[in-house]
């Protein structure tokens, strides 16, 4: 078990923090409208009243997370019946008609014509003690580089599973995306995940304990594999996602009499993170930017906190800019913290001078860069076992950075058993090997090591469109 232990060690954890604002919007970020916030003092109260989780909708594609992320947000009322008839409408023209409710969340043509998330869709939804930013991601296996963005803005998982016939068996499978999606969000930093065994309505399960039962016994090892505490971090709940069913009210004994369990916004509410720590150094990767009276860029907040006026680098490039206007969804806000997804209007920077992977970072202790680091590397699944040495290359993502690297030089093997090192010179390793490495970028990437801000210290290495390596910056 020292394999897994050593994955978990990859996975220690980011943050979160207990600031709040109010009001939700249903589709994507809206740019510009703003609801300015008069009493300062009102506003930080209200800032610190509620906490806020980024939580990432993953799993096998068809699942029914845009259905079950649809189906929250119409029973938390953010969407009305009307809207859910005009939906009814159009799936039918497009013969889907069991697609309208993940017509909430899939909001362009393309995803509902074919039926699939293609890019991570964003709602608002909030329970008594918590508001949540839903992050539905894709679960095709040519978008997995969209699901690594949304997973590692995110603080909790919710893993969909159909339990329909067939389906289960088909994303559990070497190639399915249930364990690729499992491994990325473990390492990307979800430290929480909520499985829901979905479809429990359809005729092949009909609510079947015994299926249920195997589902979730299929997936307990694996999950430990992974590096999940199953006991700690993994809780199991059936669902009906299209039906509406054990989301915001419990089951009914007449339609399912061995559940006991909580429905899933009492198993949301009740989920406990660990709360990053707004007294460090600020640092908010950018994953988005645009032009709006100034330059917005958008983020989450990783470490620190960030307020109105504050003076900040924009890391790698050292641009000094000001902080003008801080925006939580369509509220303006004087202070925001760890977990929070901002936009931040800032003066002293151009739009074009921003690429996502860039950093806003405190000046006094600015972000590091490099164009090389030390890394201890956990190989997963190399393209047709091929063997990993000095030279190999891949596409390596850190928070929101996306770059080609090529490892220069293999340092150190690790006994995956033992975790000791092993003292002969290695030259190559294969699937499953622990290595310590050195990793090139070609251009300056802003990252930290792993155990001071694990957030921006973990990594994946992707080839041709499959992880094959998940690792920690060990060194600068
Ligand atoms: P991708 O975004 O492409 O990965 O798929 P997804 O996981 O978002 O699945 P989506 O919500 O688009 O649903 C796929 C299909 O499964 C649709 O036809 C849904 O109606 C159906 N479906 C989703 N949830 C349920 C459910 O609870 N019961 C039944 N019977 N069908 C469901
Ligand atoms: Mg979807």
């Amino acid at each position: 078990m020292d394999l897994e232990e050593d994955i978990r060690s990859l996975q220690l954890d980011s943050a979160d923090p207990k600031q709040e604002v109010q009001a939700q919007s249903v589709e994507a970020e809206p740019k510009a409208k703003v609801k300015e916030i008069l009493s300062v003092q009102d506003e930080e109260d209200e800032q610190m009243k509620k906490r806020h989780l980024n939580v990432v909708f993953i799993g096998h594609v068809d699942a029914g997370k845009s259905t079950t992320g649809g189906q929250i947000l119409f029973l938390s009322g953010q969407v009305d019946d009307r809207t859910i008839q005009k939906y009814e409408k159009e799936a039918k023209d497009k013969s889907r008609e069991s697609w309208y409710m993940a017509y909430i969340m899939d909001t362009n043509e393309e995803e509902r014509v074919k039926g699939k998330t293609v890019e991570v869709g964003r709602a608002h939804f909030e329970t008594d003690t918590t508001r949540f930013t839903i992050l539905d991601a894709p679960g095709h296996k040519s978008y997995v580089p969209n699901m690594i963005s949304g997973a590692s803005q995110a603080d909790i998982g919710v893993l969909v599973i159909s339990a329909r016939k067939g389906e289960f068996e088909t994303g559990y499978e070497r190639g399915g995306q249930t364990r690729e999606h499992v491994q990325l969000a473990k390492t990307l930093g979800v430290t929480k995940l909520l499985v829901v065994v979905n479809k429990m309505d359809d005729p092949t399960v009909n609510w079947s304990k015994e299926r249920y039962d195997e589902i979730e016994s299929k997936m307990i090892p694996f999950l430990k594999q992974s590096g999940y505490n199953v006991k700690k971090d993994v809780s199991f709940l059936p669902i009906s996602g299209l039906m509406g069913l054990n989301i915001k009210t419990r089951l009914d004994k007449s339609l399912c009499s061995w559940w006991d369990g909580p429905c899933l916004f009492e198993s949301l509410d009740s989920i406990e993170v660990p709360m990053g720590d707004p007294k460090s150094p600020f640092r908010m990767p950018i994953i988005d930017k645009f032009k709006d009276m100034g330059t917005v860029v958008m983020g989450k907040v990783e470490s620190g906190t960030i307020r109105d006026g504050d003076s900040l680098l924009i890391m790698p490039n050292k641009d000094h800019v000001k902080v003008v206007a801080i925006y939580i969804d369509e509220n303006r806000v004087t202070l925001a913290g760890p977990g929070e997804n901002l936009r931040v209007r800032l003066s002293g920077v151009e739009e074009e001078d921003i690429l996502s992977g860039f950093v806003l970072s405190s000046a006094a202790n600015p972000i590091s860069t490099v164009t090389e680091f030390v890394a201890q590397l956990q190989i997963l699944e190399l393209l047709d076992n091929a063997i990993f040495t000095a030279g190999y290359k891949a596409v390596l993502h850190v928070h929101s950075v996306v770059e080609e690297c090529e490892i220069v030089e293999l340092l150190q093997q690790i006994d995956p058993k033992t975790r000791k090192p092993i003292k002969k010179k290695v030259l190559f390793v294969k699937n499953g090997a622990i290595v310590l490495c050195r990793v090139q970028v070609n251009n300056v990437i802003c990252v930290e090591k792993f155990s001071d801000f694990p957030q921006l210290g973990r990594f994946t290495l992707r080839t041709e469109g499959k992880t094959v390596a998940v690792g920690k910056i060990t060194a600068l």
